[in-house]
């Protein structure tokens, strides 16, 4: 099998290293990849959102499968695309993936199909929604329709940040045209939990439960990022919440997806938040989330490729997929200064076992490894214990250098509380 995975951050080299595990692989190519990713497939200089490039670029190669990972892509219509020349993908087709490119269409499905969510308005109008915000309940929750790099929601704690969120998104278009439209949604509260599924349309397969760490500094502090590391599982998703989840949440979603013409098949992220009045969506991505999957797909026991052409083929229900019990925690090093501003083009040395080390951001230039990104690299450690997996991600982290380099030292930490509580 050659196969092509679109995609180049730590989430796509986690999915190419569980992807070579297949001894039916004899060829990965990555589009783009990155430096890191080059020791495990080859790299293409292809733009994850060059659609036509990708297309001819799988044709002319005979690839036999896709991996369509990220958000804009999907979006775009990249598997639509591909699957239109013969070539099946695991990932969803355009009119799926609005689920995760646009709030308002995600927000509308969830009040008609009664799956719980946060309480919301949609507006196109600056005005209206100033005059919205004025009388809100605070704190209130600004987020930009489109897709904005998860950088799209403003959580405003006063009437003035309420005001100065709506100018800069839909007046100053801070996110461009993601924010023509936007959702103003009721504050939220309680323990975050990312469960990404496998979906046929039909069957929900969740995988293992995280925890993502999305500020970028200790506590809890600092600005939104992609993500600054993860642990799994997480321990808010009992199995409680997990039974109820499945019944008013993942199922429902699917099955609505479906009515709505727009059947879902790849890797559905429900993004939850555990309230006192049970579990409810905060948000959907139509993809694997980075760097959830840098911890989940350490801990999937069955082969990944099998699963994913099963989700493709609508055979996910007479699918085994197996999980181990272990703990997983990933560690990001990021470039000091990420999500603003930060210098890169330093030299980047890896850990001598490469196992579990997922290079994010990091380019190739005359045989050394330059770092390239926010978000350089991510070290994922699976133990029998969450302790264990912290201690051993951190100590693997020791043996990643570059300059300027910057991480959360307290990732796993709000886990290991939950637990004592
Ligand atoms: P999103 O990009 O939609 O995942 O939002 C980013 C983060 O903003 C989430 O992980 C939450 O921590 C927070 N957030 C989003 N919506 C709400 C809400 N309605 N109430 C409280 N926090 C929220
Ligand atoms: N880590 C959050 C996301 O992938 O959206």
């Amino acid at each position: 099998m050659k196969l092509i995975v679109v995609g180049g951050g730590g989430r796509e080299h986690a999915i190419i290293k569980k992807l070579k595990e297949n001894k039916t692989v004899e060829k990965i190519y990555a589009l783009p990849g990155n430096g890191g990713i080059a020791e495990d497939a080859e790299c293409i200089d292809i733009k994850a959102t060059d659609i036509e490039g990708i297309v001819s670029f799988a044709v002319h190669h005979d690839i036999d499968y896709a991996v369509v990972a990220p958000d804009d892509p999907l979006v775009l219509g990249c598997v639509d695309a591909l699957n239109f020349v013969g070539i099946p993908c695991f990932g969803p087709t355009a009119s799926a993936a609005i689920i995760e490119g646009s709030k308002a269409f995600a927000k509308d499905l969830m009040k008609k199909y009664g799956i719980p969510t946060a309480k919301y308005e949609t507006f196109d109008d600056a005005e209206k929604a100033l005059e919205y915000v004025r009388n809100a309940p605070l704190p209130t929750v600004i987020k930009a329709d489109g897709l904005a790099l998860g950088k799209g929601v403003i959580i405003a704690e006063t009437r003035e940040d309420a005001e100065a969120a709506v100018r800069s998104i839909m007046e100053d278009k801070r996110f461009g045209r993601s924010g023509d439209r936007i959702v103003i949604e009721e504050f939220l509260e309680g323990p975050e939990v990312s469960v990404l599924s496998f979906t046929d349309g039909e069957t929900v397969v969740p995988m293992i439960s995280s925890m993502d760490h999305k500020r970028a500094k200790d506590g809890d502090k600092g600005l939104n990022t992609g993500g600054m590391g993860t642990v799994a599982p997480n321990p808010y998703y009992t199995e409680e919440v997990a039974a109820e989840c499945m019944e008013k949440i993942f199922l429902p979603t699917v099955k609505a997806m479906r009515a709505e013409g727009r059947t879902f098949k790849g890797c559905l992220y429900f993004g939850l938040m555990i309230t006192n009045d049970g579990p409810k969506v905060i948000e959907y991505n139509c993809r694997f989330g980075d760097p959830e999957t840098q911890v989940v797909l350490p801990l999937l026991e069955s082969d990944l490729l099998t699963v994913m052409k099963a989700t493709t083929e609508g055979r996910l229900a007479e699918t085994e997929v197996k999980w181990s019990k272990k703990h997983a925690c990933c560690v990001i090093a990021a470039s000091k200064g990420y999500p603003e501003h930060y210098e890169k083009g330093f030299e980047l040395t890896l850990p001598a076992d490469r196992d579990g080390v997922y290079v994010a951001g990091a380019v190739k230039k005359d045989g050394r490894l330059l770092t390239s990104g926010g978000r350089v690299i991510g070290v994922t450690r699976v133990a029998d214990t969450l302790e264990k997996a912290i201690e051993e991600a951190y100590r693997a982290l020791d043996d990643v250098g570059f300059e300027n380099k910057y991480y959360r030292t307290d990732i796993g930490k709000r886990a290991l509380q939950a637990r004592e509580k």
